[in-house]
């Protein structure tokens, strides 16, 4: 009988089918944890380093000019390429997944990328909760294609409801109006669980807390006041701008009573205050607030959290002075490079042990000039 040839292609493909398949029976499927027994949960994808606004706590306009150099489209990860990485964070133990920026709605096309997201599965046959972070600008355009394309729910940044202190925050005379209506938009897309993140800082907005408090209590609005944070090295941070949150949480609660609310999901970066009916009970219809204390209270302790930069690089932390390279495991062409990636990833986390902003507290001040490498806000993704 003739033995059959392999011609070479066919070959070795064969050899990388059998690769495949052994890393596919090696892989950890799920709950990878760090060093600390943090497991993974939370990835949060920046989609382009631009943005439309220039507010100073993230991209302020004297480094963030006309001559900025933002990164060619050529660097960044295309769609399916998010994909390919994203399907193997779910494997890993992500269940939650968060699009960002820079302003992830001037990504063209954003929608596809959210189609092929929302069809990605948990081990166990779950939809992944599907989220982003927004300026809302474009958001009364868009609701409605994202909502159709799978957003589960969003976040909009909102730091003034009074025009002149929010067009100063936001440095391009972006109107607050336009801001509304894209969370009303929202809204009548029925895109549930719309939170107001707004970044306080002291003698800049700290005087519009209650104004915003009062205008979204009872609007089904969760308004979350987060502590500027020394992300970066471009923001000019330092601590006197920063206003805790418990003092938020004292000056609200003298007008508007409130009461803790119970953690609602590991991990979870703000502590939630709900509204206090008659009865001194937490009153549903009046909603909640929340304060997200990365200063003054870090959470380190139960992050699961990992961001993918625009350019696919895996940073472990917010605070990181760097990630890993996934784009270029991602562009060899071999079948078996995804399976390497979750080896890859799941390797990278096991090995993390994080914890940046617990540190900080304990760490001397650092005189003038003396800056620790961090990676900008606009690129690694809130
Ligand atoms: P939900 O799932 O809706 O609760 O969202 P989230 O709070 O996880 O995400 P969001 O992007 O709304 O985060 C709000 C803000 O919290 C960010 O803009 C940051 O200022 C801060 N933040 C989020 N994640 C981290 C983190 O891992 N470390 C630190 N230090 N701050 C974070
Ligand atoms: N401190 C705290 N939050 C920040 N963000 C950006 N820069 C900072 C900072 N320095 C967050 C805000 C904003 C989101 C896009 O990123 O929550 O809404
Ligand atoms: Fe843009 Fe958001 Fe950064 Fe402001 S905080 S510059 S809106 S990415
Ligand atoms: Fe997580 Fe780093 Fe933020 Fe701490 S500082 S909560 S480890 S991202």
């Amino acid at each position: 009988m003739l033995a059959r040839v392999i011609p070479l292609m066919e070959h070795r493909q064969f050899v990388e089918r059998q690769l495949a398949h052994s890393f596919a029976e090696s892989l950890p499927t799920t709950d990878v944890r760090d060093r600390l027994q943090r497991p993974l949960r939370d990835l949060r994808i920046s989609v382009t380093d631009r943005c439309n606004f220039r507010c100073a706590y993230c991209m302020p306009k004297e480094v963030f000019g006309s001559d900025y150099q933002y990164l060619p489209h050529s660097s960044l990860l295309s769609f399916e390429e998010i994909t390919r990485v994203a399907r193997q964070f779910v494997a890993l133990g992500v269940r939650k997944i968060r699009l960002t920026g820079g302003e992830p709605l001037l990504r063209k096309n954003l929608e596809e990328l959210l189609v092929q997201l929302a069809a990605l599965r948990t081990p166990d046959g779950q939809a992944i909760d599907l989220t982003m972070t927004t300026n809302g600008s474009l958001l009364s355009r868009k609701a409605r294609t994202l909502k159709a394309a799978g957003l589960n729910r969003v976040t909009v940044s909102l730091d003034a409801l009074d025009e002149a202190v929010f067009k100063r925050m936001n440095d391009v005379d972006f109107p607050v109006a336009k801001v509304l209506e894209g969370i009303e938009a929202a809204q009548a897309a029925g895109i549930a669980n719309i939170k107001v993140n707004m970044v306080v800082k002291r003698g800049v907005n700290d005087h519009e807390v209650l104004a915003m408090a009062r205008f979204f209590q009872g609007t089904g609005v969760a308004l979350r006041f987060i502590e500027f944070m020394d992300v970066g090295s471009t923001n000019g941070w330092n601590m006197d701008a920063v206003l805790p949150s418990e003092e938020i949480v004292r000056t609200l609660n003298e007008h508007m009573p409130l009461v803790r609310l119970p953690v609602s999901a590991a991990g979870e970066t703000a502590q939630r205050w709900g509204y206090a009916g008659p009865s001194g009970q937490h009153l549903p219809s009046l909603g909640e607030i929340g304060v997200i204390s990365s200063v003054t209270q870090a959470f380190c302790g139960d992050c699961n959290r990992a961001r993918l930069s625009t350019e696919g690089r895996l940073f472990t932390c917010l605070f990181a002075g760097q990630g890993f390279d996934l784009r270029q495991l991602l562009r060899r062409s071999n079948p078996t490079i995804d399976y390497q990636m979750a080896s890859t990833i799941a390797s990278i986390w096991q090995r993390r042990s994080d914890r940046y902003s617990q540190l900080r507290a304990r760490m001397p001040p650092r005189g003038p000039g003396e800056s620790m490498s961090k990676p900008e806000m606009s690129y690694i993704g809130g």
